[in-house]
């Protein structure tokens, strides 16, 4: 499985992505955290120690990708070395076994843009898929549309758009379904996170469905869960109780239902594909 998390600054990408990340390997799923953020922070929302972040290396294109060119005349880039060899050299093994590498980075202060590091992280996930199809892969993403609008996810088979009920982050979710939908990712949900009311909830569930997508999981506002970033701290290991991480633990729980379920080719009716859903 590979998850890419996406969605408006702030809504709680990277608390999900690492929370998810580690309840997946308590569940015995080998699980490669990769963070996708020039401004990179699921490290240490992984809970992996100062001295061990310090020594996280930005994955280099050089001795680690190769371009290939495709049949249809384009370019591609690719692993040329094993999964294993990249994680020992530039990544971290974090809690719960873990496995982080920080893909993506700024050149420096004026420095110019980063555009081959999308194609990077395209073919890096793409190929993680290939060679590791048990694991489950999960993508942080950067506040932006950009990778989408460069295709940097298309690899990703699960795409969980992070929501907050406020105007601006759902105005978001409207531009990102529609175009996880041209990249033809085959599963784009909603996820609506810091849910403080019924009314937060059924905003974020109409929004969606507007737009012909689901909401697979509510998240509801946690202030215990906040406090935890203010320390410093990972939500899983400093509220492993919180209503938070248990909503967290239930989306990973139906996501698991519904790899079982594709893998069965069997249909769940409220997890069916929204691949090319119609938008309104
Ligand atoms: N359910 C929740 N309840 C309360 N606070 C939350 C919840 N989810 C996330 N937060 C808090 O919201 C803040 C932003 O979270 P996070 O960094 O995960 O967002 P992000 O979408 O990754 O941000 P960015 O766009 O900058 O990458 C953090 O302080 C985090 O602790
Ligand atoms: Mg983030």
């Amino acid at each position: 499985m590979r998850i890419g998390v996406t969605g408006k600054g702030g809504v709680g990408k990277t608390t999900i992505a690492a929370t998810m990340a580690r309840l997946f390997a308590r569940r015995g799923y080998a699980v490669n955290a990769l963070d996708g953020d020039p401004n990179p922070n699921l490290a240490a929302a992984l809970g992996i120690p100062p001295d061990a972040l310090a020594r996280l290396v930005r994955v280099p294109h050089e001795g680690v990708m190769e371009e290939r060119t495709e049949p249809g005349g384009g370019t591609s880039l690719h692993l040329t070395r094993p999964f294993e060899e990249v994680v020992d050299e530039f990544g971290a093994v974090g809690p719960d076994g873990v496995r982080t590498l920080t893909m993506t980075g700024l050149l420096g202060a004026g420095k110019g843009c980063i555009c081959g590091q999308h194609g990077m992280v395209r073919g890096f996930v793409g190929d993680l898929g290939a060679v590791r199809p048990d694991d489950v892969t999960i993508l942080d993403t950067e506040a932006s549309i950009e990778h989408l609008s460069r295709g940097t996810v298309r690899t990703v088979d699960t795409l969980l758009v992070v929501a907050e009920p406020y105007f601006r982050a759902l105005q978001t979710l409207g531009r990102i379904v529609p175009l996880a939908n041209e990249l033809g990712i085959s599963q784009t949900y909603v996820v609506a996170n810091k849910v403080r009311s019924d009314w937060d909830e059924s905003t974020i569930r109409e929004y969606a469905e507007r737009l012909g997508s689901t909401v697979i999981a509510s998240i509801p506002y946690d202030e215990e869960a906040a406090d935890a970033d203010r320390r410093a701290e990972s939500m899983l290991d400093a509220v492993p109780d919180s209503p938070a991480v248990a909503a967290i633990d239930e989306l990973v729980s139906t996501l698991v239902q519904a790899r079982r379920g594709t893998r069965a080719a069997a249909t769940a009716p409220a997890l069916a594909p929204l691949a090319n859903a119609q938008t309104t």
